[in-house]
């Protein structure tokens, strides 16, 4: 095996590690520490109660709406929106990549590979350029608005780079690779990392760089804000009152 695969894999194998056992370690110590001025546990034993929660179906109402349609953010419009397509685009991205381990499936549902490709290429490629639009329109909030920039660290800059890199880097795969490249190259070499005996990695350079920046990004997962999803757990709907017809 040639050098640049075993610094890849080795980087993978070591990122992956980080974000499986950095993930829970730090979710699992934030969910069973005291909390506040009266050292109250918010952990799981209380999550279910909704003390003077009006109703439960309200309260599902009020947190599947912050989860999925970023009502926390009615305030500003503009950034709730940005937000969310920024969001979306990129949980849709990520779930699409399960066809490159899942399409010996598909084929076999009847669905041709290159019936698969043409899917990725419109639709694959036109949520990559929005996740990039509204990643890249969110970075220039952060850094051109005064207020904004004093409260943001340098890591909040890194997270959305991070991400609109990848995003760029997987747009121009898209042009640049053969349209089978996913399915003859990078799944065997996915499959071979996840059962413990790698093979080289597919010898393409923006790939390798795709690759290499989403180690990064596990890797930085439980590091940083990216562990953001995992606050519905303190949900303040889910400790308040909910007061009907208030949304937010
Ligand atoms: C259930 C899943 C998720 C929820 C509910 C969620 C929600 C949010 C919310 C409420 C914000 C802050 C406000 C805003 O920018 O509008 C935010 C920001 C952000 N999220 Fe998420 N998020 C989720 C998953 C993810 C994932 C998986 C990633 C990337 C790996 C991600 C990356 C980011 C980034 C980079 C920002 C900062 C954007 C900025 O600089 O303005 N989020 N998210
Ligand atoms: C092990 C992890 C990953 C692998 C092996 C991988 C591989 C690939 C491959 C081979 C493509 C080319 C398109 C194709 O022919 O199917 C692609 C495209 C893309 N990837 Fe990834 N990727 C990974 C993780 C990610 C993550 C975490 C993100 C988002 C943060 C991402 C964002 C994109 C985007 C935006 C595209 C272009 C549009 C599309 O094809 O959907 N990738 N990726």
């Amino acid at each position: 095996m040639d050098t640049l695969s075993i610094l890849v894999i080795s980087y993978a194998y070591i990122a992956g590690f980080v974000f499986l056992v950095g993930t829970i370690f730090f979710l699992a110590r934030w969910i069973f520490k005291k909390k506040g001025p009266t050292g109250t546990y918010l952990g799981y034993p209380y999550l279910f109660t909704y003390p003077g929660q009006n109703s439960r179906l309200k309260a599902l109402e009020n947190i599947l709406g912050r989860i999925f349609l970023f009502t926390s953010s009615s305030d500003d419009p503009f950034a709730r929106y940005t937000s969310l397509v920024f969001h979306w685009s990129l949980w849709i991205v990520i779930a699409a990549h399960a066809d490159i381990v899942l399409y010996p499936y598909f084929t076999a549902a009847g669905i041709s590979e290159s019936t698969l490709e043409a899917i990725g290429n419109y639709i694959g490629t036109t949520l990559a350029i929005l996740m990039v639009g509204s990643g890249l329109i969110l970075f220039g909030r952060r850094a051109l608005n005064p207020y904004l920039r004093k409260i943001s660290y340098l890591s909040d800059y890194f997270a959305i780079l991070l991400i609109v890199a990848i995003g760029i880097s997987g747009i121009l795969m898209r042009f640049w690779l053969p349209g089978n490249f996913a399915y003859s190259e990078v799944s065997p070499f996915f499959l071979s990392l996840v059962s413990f005996a790698p093979i080289s990695v597919p010898s393409d350079l923006i790939f390798v760089t795709h690759f290499t920046l989403t180690m990064t990004l596990l890797f930085y997962f439980p590091l940083s804000k990216l562990m953001h999803p995992f606050s519905f757990f303190t949900n303040p709907t889910l400790y308040t009152i909910s007061h009907p017809g208030d949304v937010r």
